[in-house]
């Protein structure tokens, strides 16, 4: 029997919805993480100080008592957004970083950001205070492919942002491509980047070869093998430039299997057992606790945490649950399309 014990993870990209799905999918991210990064991406989104402590407070009311869990809270930027009130959200403690979506990129996008100018008060002043901004990097002009989208996101968005307010620290989450791996590699301190499970497990044809499978669609979408192996090589690096968000994002099953799915794939459950997978196959087991559990907390200035996971190598496959069952409906839980040995102990 092989084992392996780290640091508990925590995640820093994760959805949690709200009401009776945010009852049913926290209990899965508890188990496993301390801490996550919450999305704010609800309708209506999380856009002042005030809907965050209602937010975090409905998180905190739906954890089961006997789990331990910290919701690190995000506002999702509007071109409304007031400098003044982030300012004292992240002063006490109350939220941790900003949320761009460049409007209309993803789901419940469209209160993003279509104008960055607009916005470029309240950037200058997390710079000055030194408050992360999360990034969806990608572009949302209908004429830009797809599989393109991150790529020209970078080289047209964010470089010149980069170049505008150099003090912004910025997170580009969920990176899916060679190109948005190389330009991290390639920056100073203030850029760093998650990487999703699903992405290091699948590229694009679990989506559309032999089939089109729904649940593996999501927000970047997975894009061809090199850009996989690329991610792959990034996060067992040790690189403390790389480290988890899982972009676990529930949806129900008929939202997902019907004639326009919602992005989303739900990997809450099965994150850890994957990880351990992928970094055992990349001969890095020893560099799981930098990616899952110390990079983050670096990047966020917040301590490792003191508690610990053990994974361990079963000789059989380990087996989750095909789909949960919350009030809202079922959740189709991420398929790796391999059997996985490790199980979190
Ligand atoms: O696949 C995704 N799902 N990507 C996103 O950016 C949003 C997320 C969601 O909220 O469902
Ligand atoms: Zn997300």
């Amino acid at each position: 029997m092989v084992e392996i014990t780290i640091p508990k993870p925590d995640d820093w990209h994760l959805h949690l919805r709200d009401g009776a799905m945010l009852e049913g999918v926290l209990p899965f991210s508890a188990r496993h993480f301390a801490r996550a990064i919450i999305m704010p991406n609800l309708v209506p989104p999380v856009v002042t100080s005030a809907d965050a402590q209602a937010y975090r407070d409905r998180i905190l009311a739906a954890l089961p008592a006997d789990l331990e869990f910290t919701p690190l809270m995000t506002l999702y930027l509007t071109e409304g957004t007031d400098p003044a009130d982030v300012a004292s959200a992240h002063a006490s403690g109350l939220v941790t970083a900003v949320k761009l979506y460049p409007a209309g990129a993803t789901t419940n996008s469209h209160s993003g950001v279509r104008d960055l100018s607009k916005v470029m008060p309240v950037l200058e002043k997390m710079a000055e205070i030194g408050m992360p901004l999360c990034i969806h990097g990608e572009v949302t002009d209908p004429s830009v492919d797809i599989f393109d989208r991150e790529a020209v996101f970078i080289e047209t968005v964010l470089d010149p942002l980069r170049a505008r307010v150099p003090d912004l620290k910025i997170t580009l989450e969920h990176v899916t491509t060679s190109q948005g791996v190389d330009y991290v590699m390639g920056a100073d301190a203030n850029l760093a980047a998650s990487i999703t499970t699903h992405h290091l497990m699948i590229n694009r044809n679990a989506i559309l070869a032999g089939g089109i499978r729904p649940h593996y669609y999501c927000l970047p979408v997975a894009k061809r093998e090199s850009h996989r192996l690329a991610l792959r090589k990034a996060a067992t690096s040790g690189d403390a430039r790389f480290f988890l968000g899982t972009d676990s994002a529930p949806h129900v099953d008929p939202l997902k299997e019907c004639g326009c799915g919602c992005a989303g794939i739900f990997t809450a459950i099965n994150t850890l057992s994957c990880l351990a997978h992928v970094f055992e196959e990349e001969g890095a087991l020893d560099h799981l606790a930098a990616f899952a559990s110390r990079n983050g907390p670096a990047w966020y200035g917040l301590p490792v945490n003191d508690e610990t996971v053990t994974l361990v190598k079963r000789d059989q496959p380990v087996h989750w649950p095909d789909k949960i069952f919350t009030g809202d409906g079922p959740v189709t839980v991420f398929d790796p399309l391999l059997p996985i040995h490790w199980e979190v102990a």
